[in-house]
C-alpha cells in the first residue's frame, strides 16, 4: 500500500485523455500530471532531445515523490522508455499506438496509424509494428502540425478539419478500415474524425489499455492506494493554464492547476 502519486507527464495536453482513463480506472490514486508545452511537439525532435526531455520530467516527477510514472505519450515511450527503465527504479508504463488489435480485426488488412514523425521513425514502433502485422497493408501517416492545433486548442477549427482530412483521405481511399491513434493528443479529435470518416471504419486508441496496465503493476507491486482519503490531483504546465484547464473543464472534483517555469 502507498499514498504516492502516480506520475503522469507528456509533451503537453495531450496526455490528459490518459489521465482521465486512469482516473476511471483507479480513482483513489492521487496524481500529479506535468505538460512540457513549452517544448512541444516532441514529435519533430530528434531521439536523444527527446531523451533528455523525459529525463528532465522524470527526475521532476521523481522530485515530487511519485511512486509509479506512466509516460503517457507514444513520441516519448516509443524514444525514451528503454532509457528511463535502465536509469531509475520507479516502474514506467508507456504508451504506444494499438496496431495489435487493429491488425488482429481488420477485414479489409489495411490500417491507418496516425502519429508523429518520432513515434513512426522509432525502432520500438517498427519492431511491434512488424510483429503484429504479417498479411496487413499498414499505411503510416505523420500528422505534422496537428499537435500544435491542438495545443493552441484550436480543435474544431477549419484548419485542423482540413489538415486532418489531408492526412485521413489518402488511407480512406486505400481501404483502410480501422484507424490507429498514435499520439496522446489525437483522443480529442475524436468529434472532427467522426464527421470525416465513414461509420464502417473504426477508431482505436489506447488509453484505457494503459489504465489497465498501470492498475495490473500497481497491484503486482503492493503499491495501491487502498486509504479512504479523497485523492488529490495536480496538474502543472510550463506554459499558460488556460488550455490545460479547457482540457480538463468535463472532469468532475477539484483540481489543482498551476504554471511552473520549468
Ligand atoms: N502526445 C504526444 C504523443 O503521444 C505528442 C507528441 C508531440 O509533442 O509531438 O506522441
Amino acid at each position: 500500500m502507498s499514498v504516492d502519486p502516480i506520475g503522469i507527464f507528456d509533451s503537453g495536453v495531450g496526455g490528459t485523455s490518459i489521465w482521465k482513463e486512469i482516473n476511471v480506472q483507479l480513482p483513489n490514486e492521487n496524481t500529479v500530471y506535468f505538460a512540457d508545452s513549452e517544448n512541444a511537439p516532441y514529435g519533430e525532435k530528434s531521439s536523444e532531445e527527446i531523451i533528455q526531455l523525459s529525463v528532465k520530467n522524470t527526475e521532476l516527477l521523481l522530485g515530487k515523490g511519485c511512486k509509479l510514472i506512466v509516460v503517457a505519450c507514444n513520441t516519448a515511450t516509443t524514444n525514451a522508455i528503454d532509457h528511463l527503465r535502465k536509469n531509475y527504479d520507479v516502474p514506467f508504463i508507456g504508451i504506444e499506438p494499438a496496431i495489435k488489435p487493429a491488425a488482429l480485426q481488420s477485414k479489409s488488412k489495411t490500417v491507418g496509424v496516425l502519429a508523429t514523425k518520432g513515434t513512426l521513425t522509432s525502432s520500438l514502433f517498427h519492431s511491434t509494428s512488424e510483429n503484429h502485422t504479417n498479411g496487413i497493408t499498414v499505411i503510416e501517416q505523420v500528422g505534422k502540425g496537428l499537435v500544435p492545433l491542438i495545443e493552441e486548442g484550436k480543435i474544431n477549427s477549419k484548419e485542423t478539419r482540413e489538415l486532418l482530412f489531408s492526412y485521413i483521405g489518402p488511407m480512406l481511399e486505400k481501404g483502410i478500415d480501422y484507424l490507429v491513434l498514435g499520439c496522446t493528443h489525437y483522443p480529442y479529435l475524436i468529434p472532427v474524425l467522426n464527421d470525416l470518416i465513414p461509420d464502417h471504419v473504426k477508431i482505436i486508441d489506447s488509453g484505457e489499455a494503459v489504465a489497465r496496465q498501470a492498475r495490473a503493476v500497481l497491484e503486482q507491486k503492493k503499491i495501491t492506494n487502498s486509504s479512504h482519503n479523497t485523492a488529490y490531483h495536480k496538474f502543472y504546465t510550463n506554459a499558460g493554464v488556460s488550455v490545460l484547464k479547457s482540457f480538463l473543464e468535463d472532469v468532475e472534483g477539484s483540481l489543482e492547476i498551476s504554471h511552473l517555469d520549468f
